[in-house]
């Protein structure tokens, strides 16, 4: 890759290329759980911008310009009075579109305050996650992804922070290859003990561990279908027994995957940038069968992490807590049983920005290529003005983006795609909630 091409593809300023096309979609800014506290006001940075979000009394969100736009201090240190956020520098205060309310130091009669209207972007709040758009069109309905259209009770939110472009940590979740080195164990977990956890529960309907196929088959078929959504990707791995593992993993535009985690539940990921060296995950665990255990996926998770920033454990400054020992007898990394452990390293270890004019894309890589070519069309199209992105739909074509399938399954290797159809026709129709994606909901449902 050319060095331009690169910088293209990877910064996201409000003037970047990239950045213009990121700024289209609705992007995870915050989880719901930090704003869970006696004072609703969080500062974000987001794509280089630097922004205070908070909730008033009428628990309603607002997603404010940082600096106060009198004297350009911090409005994260605001007060929350008067159902808006109170600058503490002169007592100016806004609301969440916001529009400034009063100006208490400036003289009685002045109205000046109705004047004055600081950087606000949409925000909504979605089974713990709170979405921003900071576009300059009219902002759109979000897909119907099955995280969204679960009910509360069935998703559970975390998210962690990289310390690399959100670039290469999307790529890391639309190479399907790596799974079979990366994240190989040397033996099988007992699947009762893998709630939470992803790739140990045997695959749906049989006593074969997912961690057995990946270690045993492991150059993949790996094909690349073009979607309303993105990108669905296809591994196939032929069990030389006449039947086939089909792996279905997804790339929903622009910085979002969608994988499964277990045979009931999938996780939805997007790789958000802070700035260019540093982006969030923002995970949407999703059960089709029983309600999510949030406390204890909660618990494992906070384990590995440390809050406020939700800041890894293991990092480079801990080697990423590699293990000579364990790397000879039981994982391939030697870094440990969680795999996001491993895909943390694979992308910080890259460099913060990864050089790509040093890498050779291979067979393997092809989602990559597909995705990477798929951001330069839009690039293209969000300059000329074209309405018409990938993955953005409104009013009632939003039922026309629903799920994706995510899944493992194994079936005849005669008809490799009614493996993970027929897979995820089973689950849907088995699930506790409306998952069904073949039919259009009306509006009481
Ligand atoms: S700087 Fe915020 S009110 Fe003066
Ligand atoms: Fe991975």
């Amino acid at each position: 890759m050319r060095e331009d091409r690169n910088k293209l593809l990877t910064e996201t300023t409000p003037r970047s290329s990239a950045g213009k096309v990121l700024r289209q979609y609705w992007v995870p800014v915050a989880l719901t759980e930090e704003l869970d506290n006696q004072r609703a006001v969080l500062p974000i940075k987001i794509m280089h911008e630097e922004l205070v979000l908070f909730r008033d009394k009428n628990n309603n969100l607002g997603l404010l310009d940082r600096q106060c736009p009198h004297r350009g201090v911090d409005l994260s240190y605001g007060r929350l009075e008067n159902n808006g956020l109170r600058c503490v520098f002169h007592g100016w205060c806004f609301d969440k579109s916001g529009q400034c309310l009063e100006q208490p130091g400036e003289p009685e009669n002045s109205k000046l305050y109705q004047r004055i209207k600081t950087k606000s972007y949409p925000v909504m709040e979605i089974n713990g996650v709170v979405f921003a758009y900071m576009g300059d069109r009219e902002e759109t309905t979000p897909p119907q992804l099955d995280c969204f259209r679960a009910p509360d009770s069935h998703v559970f939110a975390f998210k962690g922070k990289w310390e690399c472009n959100w670039l290469q940590a999307l790529e890391v979740g639309i190479d399907p290859v790596h799974a079979s080195f990366l994240h190989r164990f040397f033996t099988d977990e007992d699947p009762s003990d893998q709630y939470g956890k992803q790739f140990r529960d045997n695959t749906a309907g049989t006593n074969i561990p997912i961690t057995k196929v990946l270690r045993e088959f492991h150059r993949p078929d790996i094909h690349v279908d073009e979607t309303n959504y993105g990108l669905r990707i296809k591994t196939f791995r032929n069990l030389n027994n006449g039947s086939t593992h089909a792996r279905i993993t997804n790339q929903i535009f622009p910085c979002a995957i969608s994988i499964p985690m277990s045979n009931s539940m999938t996780i939805t990921q997007w790789h958000v940038p802070v700035d260019d060296e540093n982006c969030y995950w923002y995970a949407m665990f999703t059960s089709f069968d029983e309600p999510i255990d949030k406390e204890k996926m909660r618990a494992q998770r906070l384990a590995d992490h440390s809050l406020p920033e939700y800041l890894p454990k293991n990092n480079k400054k801990n080697r990423y807590g590699f293990d000579r020992k364990e790397q000879e007898t039981q994982t391939y990394t030697g870094m440990g049983m969680d795999i996001n452990v491993h895909d943390q390293w694979a992308c910080e270890s890259m460099g913060t920005i990864q050089d790509r004019t040093n890498e050779h894309l291979a067979t393997t890589d092809k989602a990559i290529s597909a995705y990477r070519r798929m951001l330069l069309q839009s690039i293209t199209k969000v300059e000329d003005g074209d309405q018409e992105l990938i993955g953005i739909v409104s009013g009632d074509d939003a039922y026309t983006i629903r799920g994706p399938i995510a899944l493992d399954a194994i079936g005849s290797s005669e008809d490799q795609d009614s493996i993970w159809l027929a897979g995820d026709q089973k689950r849907r129709s088995q699930s506790s909630w409306n998952a069904n994606l073949y039919y259009k909901e009306t509006e009481n449902d």
